[in-house]
């Protein structure tokens, strides 16, 4: 089969690595792909946003199946026109992936749903959302409803931060995205992410996993969009789990169908758990960055059986064959991320590190330059080691990071502290 993979991060990289080893791959390109992802695939100069310029380029390269990767090309379509043209995708339609693109709309489906979620309004004109903050109080959570690029969220600790983000977003700071603004009840608990395959009506659990937001040993510092993660997530329990999926994902996917939207591809559901109840934080319509990484760590080859069953509406005839491991990723990012950062610095000693079912090193941005690999992102490289425990997993994904030449790169040396 040849396979088209959109994206450029680590997750695509993660994603090119498990489709690789399936011996249903003839021929494997990524657009636009990296110096990492082009060690293992044909990379392609393609604008991933353009649904026409996708269409021809897949009709051109005899492109029997297409994987969409982040959520920007599935907010504007992509997998709507690959469909439209006869061409089998996984990734969910540009409606559908308002779960992800439209705080509000998710609301609106977990109301319809009733699955649990924290209380909110829904507000286009900030003084009515300024006197509900100054009603409610604090903490309170401000959303700009559209895509924010992971910026679009302020726990607000005081009435003075709530109404400053309420001056950003009503302000344009988030353009269009910050049109309209949810603001929800603070939820306290622990947060983990499940991620489920959806054909538009059978769900199929494909794992869990716990992220690091903030860019700093200890969870301090500013928020990133992710500075390691580790799978499974401990706290989500198979009880727990049965509770998210019976009252929140199940409902969903069905809520989805009945409006005639059905869900297809991978929703990631991000939770919040206290006291053995999950609820829902917020969902996003793809895989998870550096999350996937781990899942496809853990998954290995038959994550291409699955995400092909999924997109052919055949999910009910497959099942996850689960290990009993443990996968961990540490984020490698330049030095300054999430602020300014360099690009261009060299990273040497990755040609010495293993490469086998339990080591890998995912690439994000990185470009080759004259045959190094140099550094062209926040986030950069992703070590990612598998064991038969947790604490196992990440003494090989560290020893990994040890040997790894980068002045020009940092990371957080806690990854798994939750867990471990
Ligand atoms: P994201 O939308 O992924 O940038 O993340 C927003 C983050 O804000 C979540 O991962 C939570 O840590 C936090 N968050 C969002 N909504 C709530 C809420 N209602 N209560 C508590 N924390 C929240
Ligand atoms: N790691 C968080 C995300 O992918 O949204």
């Amino acid at each position: 089969m040849n396979i088209l993979i959109l994206g450029g991060g680590g997750r695509e990289h993660a994603l090119a690595w498990a489709v690789k080893q399936n011996p249903k791959c003839d021929r494997l390109i990524v657009a636009p792909g990296n110096a990492g992802i082009a060690m293992l695939a044909e990379c392609a100069d393609l604008d991933i946003m353009d649904g026409t310029a996708v269409v021809s380029f897949a009709e051109e390269n005899a492109v029997d199946f297409v994987i969409v990767g982040p959520e920007a090309p599935l907010a504007a379509g992509v997998a709507d026109a690959l469909r439209a043209a006869g061409i089998l995708t996984f990734g969910p339609s540009a409606e559908a992936a308002r779960l992800e693109a439209s705080k509000g709309f998710t609301k609106e489906i977990c109301d319809a749903a009733k699955a649990p979620t924290a209380g909110y309004a829904r507000f286009s004109e900030k003084a009515a959302a300024a006197a509900y903050v100054r009603a409610e109080g604090t903490p309170i959570v401000v959303k700009a409803d559209g895509l924010a690029a992971g910026k679009g969220v302020i726990v607000a600790m005081t009435v003075e931060e709530a109404l400053a983000a309420l001056d950003d977003m009503f302000g344009g700071e988030f353009g269009d995205a910050g049109a309209e603004v949810v603001i929800e009840e603070f939820m306290e608990g622990e947060e983990a992410s499940l991620f489920v395959l959806c054909d538009g009506t059978d769900v199929l659990a494909v794992g869990t996993a716990q992220d690091h937001k903030r860019v700093g040993d200890g969870d301090t510092g500013p928020n990133t969009g992710g500075m390691g993660a580790y799978s499974p997530a401990p706290v989500l329990s198979d009880a727990v789990m049965a509770q998210a999926m019976d009252q929140i994902v199940r409902p969903t996917v069905a809520e989805m169908a009945r409006r005639g939207t059905p869900f297809q591809g991978v929703l990631y559901a991000g939770l919040m758990i206290l006291d053995g109840q999950a609820r829902l934080v917020e969902y996003n319509v793809r895989f998870g960055d550096p999350e996937c990484q781990v899942l496809m760590m853990r998954l290995g080859a038959q994550a291409f059986d699955l995400i092909h069953a999924c997109a052919e509406g055949r999910l009910g005839e497959v099942q996850v064959n689960w290990a009993e491991d443990h996968a961990l990723t540490v984020v490698m990012a330049a030095n300054g991320y999430p602020g300014a950062y360099a690009k261009g610095s060299q990273i040497r000693g990755l040609e010495e590190l293993p490469e086998d079912s339990s080591h890998m090193v995912f690439h994000a941005g990185t470009v080759e330059r004259d045959g190094s690999v140099v550094a062209s992102g926040g986030r950069v490289l992703n070590v990612t080691a598998r064991g038969t425990t947790l604490s196992e997993a990440r003494d090989r994904a560290y020893a990994m990071v040890d040997r790894i030449d980068w002045p020009g790169g940092f990371c957080r040396r806690d990854i798994g502290w939750r867990a471990l």
